[in-house]
C-alpha cells in the first residue's frame, strides 16, 4: 500500500519508501501541504507539521477567532488568490457573469491502483503493480465546480506524478485564466535553482542560481517548449552535489507554453508551481466539459544529481516512452542533411546509401528536401508529394533501392508548417496561423499550419499514413522550425482566442498519437529546429529527439551533458559529422566525434563517399563500437564525472544495471604544454569488492572509484614515442568489464 489515508483525521500520507508526501484537509476545507522529502516513518498524526500557530500583526485572516490561520503563511496544495493568500496561485477561474473567490473545498478521495490515462494528453503510464494514484476531490458550491487533484505515486521510483482536472457541473460557462499542474510549497528557500537554458544550436546549457526572495522562473510563450528553456526546474540543497545531498526535480510533460516558477514569500517559503503559460490563455469550460492540465512529474533524491537524473531516465524509459521501443535496439543511421542539403537525386541518396550500408549502418534517412520543388527553404512545405524532379521513379521505388543495399529508410516532415509559396497555402489561405488580410511574420520564410483544426489534422494524416504505405517507412523525423506569431485560429471565435495554443498542441498530439497508433513498427524521432521542442511530452511518441543542429563535438558536450539531467541518454540523437564542422567550423578528430556521439542514439551525419579509405575504416570500427554497447547505452545506469561546465575536461560513464559492465567517456578540450603526469579518471556506479578489467589491467571497483582510471599518457613534448595521446580534443571511451571469480 503506497496510499496511506486517515479519514478523522483527513491526512494522506504517499509513500514508497523513498520518497514521502503528505498533505491534510484543513479547517477551512482547503488542502494543506505537510511534508514532501526522504521517506518519513508514517505515524497515527501528522498535524504538528501544520505550522501556522502564531498570528502575524500584517497579514489577513479569515477566522475572527483565530488570527492565526491565514492563508498568507500556511503551506497549501492548490492555492487560489484573493481570501489571504497574496503569492501567485495554482488556479484562477470565474464565473464569466458573477464576482466570486475560487473556493474549492475537500469533497472525497479514491485511491486507484495504477496510472489514469490524460485525455488527449501524453504522460507517464504504470500498471497496477506499479503505482497507486490517489484523487482527491475538491468542489466550489457557487461555481459549481469540481477539481480532481491527481496523485500517482510509483512502487520502486522516487517519483511522484500530480496532475489536475477541472469539472464544469453547472448550467453557466466557467473561464480558466490559470490552472497550474502542481503547486508546492516548501518551508525554506535553501537552493540552487538549476535549469537549461539555450538558444538554437546551444540548447539546455546548465545554469544555476540561489534562490532569492521574489520570482524567479522559466517559460515559453513560443507555441512549443522552446530552444530557450527546457521544462525542467530542479532545487538542489546549497552542498548538494552530483553524488550526494538533496534535490528536487521538476518536469512538465508538455510541449507547448509553459511556465515553471519559483516564488520565495517574506517567510522564506519556496512556492514552486508548473503548467500552461497563463500569459494570455483563456480557455471556456461549458456545462458538462472537463479541463485537463499537462502532468508534472517530482522526482526527489537524496543522492544528488545523479540520483536524480536517474530517476528521471528510469521513469522515462520504462514509463513514457512507446512500450515497443522500451526494449528494441534503435538503427545506427545515417542522415543526408549536412550531406547533401537539398541538393540531390535518386542516384546521389542510393550512392550515398549504397556506401553507408557497406560501413554497417542500418537506416537511411532522407531529410527535407524530398516534396513539392523545394530546392531551398522559400517554398513547398505542405505539399507532401514528392518532387520528380529529383525522385523521377517516386518515394516508393526509393525506398526500394534502399532497402536493396540492407539499410531501412527513413523520411523528414514538417507537418505542421506551410510555404506561402506552395500549393496547399494558395489553395488554403486559412489554414495559416494568423490574421488572413494582415500582414504574416514568416520564420524560415514559413508559417505555421493551424493543428487546432481536427480537419487540417485529418488532413495531415492522410497524406502521412499514405506515405509511410507506399513507403514501407521504418523511421520518421518529425520536424518544427519555427515558433508561433499571430497566434489566432480562424475557425477559433474572437473571444475564445485564447484557447489557441492549447488547442493546438492537442491537435498535433492527436496526429502522432493515431500515427504511432497505426504504424507502432516505425520509429519516431522528433525534432524542431534540432531540440527546439526536446520535452517528455514528445518523448512519449517519439522515443528519441534530435538534440541539437549544433553536431560539433566540443559543443555537444555541453548540449549532451546537460540534456543528461532529466533525459535518458537513448533519447538523445547525436550524429558524428563532417569537419570542419557546419555550425563553428572546428574541425576535431573523427574518434572525439564519435566517442561523444556513442553517448546517444548513434548515427552520421555526412557524406560517406567523400570519405578516405582509412576514415571509412575508422567508422567500421566505431560503429562495431556503438553495436557492442548499445543495449548497455539504453539499459544503463548514466553518471556524470566532470562537468564541461567547470573546466576543460568532461567525462561521463554508463554502467550496468548488474554492475558487471560499464562504458566510459573522457573529453580534454584543449591540451597544454608539460602536462600533468599522473592523471586519472575516478569513475561512479560499480561494485567496490569486484574486480574490473579495463585497457588489459585489472582493478577493484573500489580503486576505480577512489584513485580513479589511469588516463593514456599525455605528449610533453619529449616523450613522442610513448605517448599516447596529444593535441587539442582528445578523447577517450573505456570498456569495463568485471571479472568474475578473481581476486587481485
Ligand atoms: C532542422 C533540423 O534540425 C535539421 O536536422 C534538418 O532536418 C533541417 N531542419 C531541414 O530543414
Amino acid at each position: 500500500m503506497l496510499i496511506q489515508v486517515d479519514l478523522d483525521r483527513q491526512q494522506f500520507h504517499l509513500t514508497n519508501g523513498q520518497v514521502s508526501y503528505i498533505f491534510h484537509v484543513m479547517k477551512n476545507g482547503q488542502l494543506g501541504h505537510l511534508y514532501y522529502g526522504k521517506a518519513l516513518r508514517h505515524r497515527l498524526d501528522f498535524s504538528h507539521l501544520q505550522t501556522y500557530d502564531v498570528p502575524t500583526a500584517a497579514s489577513c485572516h479569515i477566522y475572527a477567532d483565530d488570527p492565526a490561520f491565514s492563508l498568507e503563511t500556511i503551506r497549501q496544495e492548490y492555492p487560489a488568490y484573493g481570501n489571504s493568500d497574496f503569492r501567485e496561485p495554482a488556479i484562477s477561474v470565474r464565473n464569466p457573469n458573477e464576482n466570486h473567490v475560487p473556493d474549492f473545498k475537500y469533497h472525497s478521495y479514491r485511491i486507484l491502483s495504477g496510472k489514469p490515462n490524460l485525455e488527449g494528453l501524453p504522460a507517464t503510464y504504470a500498471t497496477a503493480e506499479e503505482a497507486e494514484t490517489l484523487q482527491v476531490v475538491l468542489q466550489d458550491a457557487f461555481l459549481q465546480a469540481e477539481l480532481v487533484l491527481n496523485y500517482t505515486i510509483f512502487r520502486d521510483k522516487p517519483v511522484i506524478t500530480r496532475s489536475v482536472l477541472l469539472r464544469n457541473l453547472g448550467e453557466n460557462a466557467i473561464i480558466i485564466n490559470r490552472l497550474m499542474g502542481a503547486s508546492i510549497d516548501l518551508p525554506d528557500k535553501d537552493f540552487l535553482m538549476l535549469h537549461l537554458v539555450g538558444t538554437w544550436s546551444r540548447e539546455r546549457h546548465i545554469k544555476e542560481r540561489k534562490l532569492e526572495a521574489g520570482i524567479q522562473s522559466i517559460s515559453s510563450i513560443r507555441g512549443a517548449s522552446s530552444h530557450h528553456h527546457n521544462p525542467f526546474l530542479a532545487l538542489k540543497r546549497l552542498d548538494a552535489t552530483e553524488q550526494h545531498g538533496e534535490v528536487y526535480g521538476f518536469q512538465l510533460v508538455y510541449s507547448s507554453n509553459f511556465l515553471m516558477q519559483v516564488e520565495v514569500d517574506h517567510y522564506d517559503v519556496t512556492r514552486l508551481t508548473a503548467g500552461i503559460h497563463h500569459y494570455g490563455f483563456q480557455w471556456e469550460l461549458n456545462p458538462k466539459e472537463s479541463f485537463q492540465t499537462p502532468e508534472v512529474v517530482m522526482v526527489y533524491s537524496n543522492e544528488g544529481l545523479n540520483g536524480m537524473s536517474q530517476a528521471f531516465h528510469g521513469l522515462y524509459r520504462n514509463h513514457l516512452i512507446p512500450a515497443q521501443w522500451k526494449k528494441e535496439v534503435r538503427p545506427i543511421l545515417i542522415n543526408n542533411w549536412e550531406a547533401t542539403y537539398f541538393d540531390f537525386n535518386e542516384e546521389k541518396l542510393v550512392e550515398i546509401a549504397t556506401s553507408a550500408s557497406e560501413l554497417g549502418i542500418e537506416l537511411f534517412v532522407l531529410d527535407d528536401g524530398w516534396f513539392g520543388k523545394r530546392d531551398n527553404d522559400t517554398s513547398s512545405l505542405g505539399d507532401w508529394y514528392v518532387d520528380k524532379r529529383k525522385l523521377p521513379n517516386g518515394l516508393g521505388s526509393l525506398a526500394n533501392k534502399i532497402n536493396a543495399t540492407g539499410m531501412k529508410f527513413g523520411l523528414w516532415f514538417e507537418p505542421e508548417m506551410i510555404s506561402p509559396n506552395s500549393d496547399l497555402f494558395r489553395q488554403h489561405p486559412d489554414w495559416a496561423v494568423g490574421v488572413p488580410g494582415q500582414s504574416y511574420t514568416l520564420g524560415r520564410n514559413q508559417l505555421v499550419i493551424d493543428f487546432s483544426r481536427p480537419d487540417i489534422v485529418d488532413y495531415m494524416y492522410n497524406r502521412m499514413s499514405a506515405i509511410i504505405r507506399e513507403t514501407n517507412l521504418s523511421y520518421v523525423k518529425w520536424d518544427m522550425n519555427r515558433n508561433m506569431t499571430e497566434a489566432f485560429s480562424n475557425a477559433l471565435p474572437v473571444h475564445r482566442q485564447g484557447e489557441f495554443f492549447h488547442r493546438y498542441i492537442l491537435g498535433v498530439y492527436n496526429l502522432y498519437e493515431r500515427l504511432t497508433k497505426e504504424f507502432p513498427h516505425v520509429l519516431f524521432e522528433s525534432c524542431a529546429g534540432g531540440g527546439g521542442r526536446f520535452d517528455p511530452g514528445m518523448m512519449y511518441y517519439a522515443p528519441q529527439a534530435w538534440a541539437s543542429d549544433d553536431t560539433d563535438a566540443v559543443e555537444r558536450l555541453k548540449i549532451q551533458y546537460g540534456t543528461s539531467l532529466a533525459y535518458p541518454l537513448y533519447s538523445i540523437g547525436s550524429h558524428v559529422s563532417a569537419t570542419p564542422n557546419h555550425q563553428t567550423l572546428r574541425t576535431t578528430p573523427l574518434q572525439m566525434r564519435a566517442n561523444v556521439a556513442y553517448f546517444g542514439t548513434f548515427g552520421y551525419e555526412l557524406n560517406p563517399l567523400t570519405m578516405n579509405e582509412e576514415e571509412k575504416e575508422e567508422i567500421k570500427k566505431q560503429i562495431a563500437v556503438y553495436k557492442q554497447h548499445r543495449a548497455l547505452i539504453r539499459d544503463g545506469q548514466f553518471y556524470r564525472l566532470l562537468s564541461p561546465f567547470n573546466g576543460n575536461e568532461t567525462a561521463w560513464m554508463v554502467v550496468s544495471e548488474d554492475q558487471a559492465e560499464a562504458f566510459v567517456g573522457w573529453y580534454q578540450v584543449l591540451t597544454s604544454a608539460n602536462p600533468p603526469k599522473h592523471k586519472t579518471l575516478r569513475l561512479a556506479g560499480l561494485d567496490e569488492n569486484r574486480v574490473y578489467e579495463v585497457c588489459g589491467k585489472q582493478f577493484y571497483g573500489d580503486e576505480l572509484m577512489t584513485i580513479g582510471l589511469p588516463l593514456p599518457t599525455e605528449f610533453n613534448g619529449v616523450n613522442g614515442a610513448t605517448a599516447k595521446r596529444g593535441g587539442d580534443y582528445q578523447s577517450e571511451v573505456f570498456y569495463v568489464k568485471w571479472v568474475e571469480n578473481t581476486s587481485i
